[in-house]
């Protein structure tokens, strides 16, 4: 099934071979002797225990094309999965902390997509997400150094730690943005209360919330997001893998859908959390027996949720259809 993907940070897209591979081309010590005890290693409690291996997994990214590299492998599985859109996170921070430029980092990933949209015929564009557990100020400095780069990512996002990092924090900084044209997402209900998913619309103004999936524990809030059209970005089997629910089985895509939210899912980190965008639909299909109206219904929400523009979208729209009507499969 045609489909975007619009939740998946490029950082979390390094699988444990890359990281190795990577490691030895640039002759890094890496704490585990082995891919598969690199793996083992991936074993999360919640949100901070992921970020603590995901930052350090992101330690091995020096040159441009180690960039190219971890944004060409992902490109290629998300074509594989029939990815036509794909908007990409990616987090600067990691990687100016460490004395890595930013016109490395955007360079590699900004020629990894060219590439894509030739080799691969996958449209894909990139988000520049500040980590909410840094300062405004960081993220301001960030934002100048990305400016000289502005025609390469379309849109700012905010990532990271979200408990006790309100996205007030990140008020001037998003104004910033929208000023300058830059398209807004935010992560928001995650981890955090449905209140940080109403300080997101409210301040950053964002028009899609990334998870949001705690926005059911404020029915006032669901009601907002239906009306407003505001969709969610949901990543199922990262919920699982860092117990947002106990099981895939509780999770609560289906009364999503049922509430009309303009709900998709996505892979978020599919290096870690076992699995690229179909798994997630599998295992999720799987889990919660949803219908085949309702994958109609993901596919085309995830295009319409997309930053592209209408007449791009009702071209995939139209794939998507085409799809469905050969497999015979009911979209209502
Ligand atoms: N960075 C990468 N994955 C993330 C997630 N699921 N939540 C917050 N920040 C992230
Ligand atoms: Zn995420």
């Amino acid at each position: 099934m045609p489909k975007a993907e619009l939740h998946i940070h490029i950082e979390g897209s390094l699988e444990p071979e890359l990281i190795f591979h990577l490691a030895k081309r640039n002759r890094i010590a890496l704490p585990y002797p082995t891919v598969e005890a690199l793996r083992a290693a991936y074993a999360f409690t919640d949100l901070q225990s992921f970020l603590d291996i995901y930052y350090a997994g992101a330690g091995v990214l020096l040159h441009e094309q180690d960039f190219y590299d971890m944004a060409w492998a992902y490109l290629t599985r998300a074509a594989a999965d029939h990815v036509l859109r794909a908007e990409i996170f990616f987090d600067p921070q990691t990687h100016t902390a460490r004395g890595v430029g930013f016109d490395v980092v955007i360079n590699g990933l900004h020629r990894a997509i060219i590439d894509a949209r030739r080799r691969l015929s996958i449209s894909a564009d990139l988000i520049l997400c500040f980590l909410r557990h840094l300062s405004e100020e960081d993220a301001f400095a960030t934002f100048e150094e990305a400016l000289p780069y502005r025609d390469r990512f379309i849109g700012l996002g905010l990532d990271s730690g979200e408990q006790g990092n309100p996205p007030e924090n990140f008020a001037r900084v998003f104004a910033r943005g929208r000023e300058l044209g830059f398209r807004i997402v935010a992560h928001a209900g995650e981890e955090g209360p449905p209140a940080y998913i109403h300080a997101v619309l409210n301040v950053l103004k964002a028009e899609r919330i990334d998870h949001g999936v705690r926005c059911v524990e404020d029915p006032l809030l669901v009601e907002r997001l239906v009306r407003e059209r505001i969709p969610l970005t949901v990543c199922p089997l990262s919920n699982e893998k860092l117990r947002v629910f106990p099981r895939l089985a509780d999770h609560n895509l289906g009364v999503l859908l049922g509430h009309g939210l303009i709900a998709t899912i996505n892979s978020d980190d599919p290096a870690y959390f076992g699995g690229y965008i179909n798994q997630n639909f599998t295992a999720t299909f799987d889990a919660l027996q949803l219908t085949n109206a309702q994958a109609y219904r993901l596919a085309q929400n995830s295009f319409a949720a997309s930053f592209a523009t209408p007449e791009v979208k009702r071209g995939w729209i139209e794939k998507l259809d085409a799809c469905f009507e050969s497999f015979g499969a009911g979209t209502a």
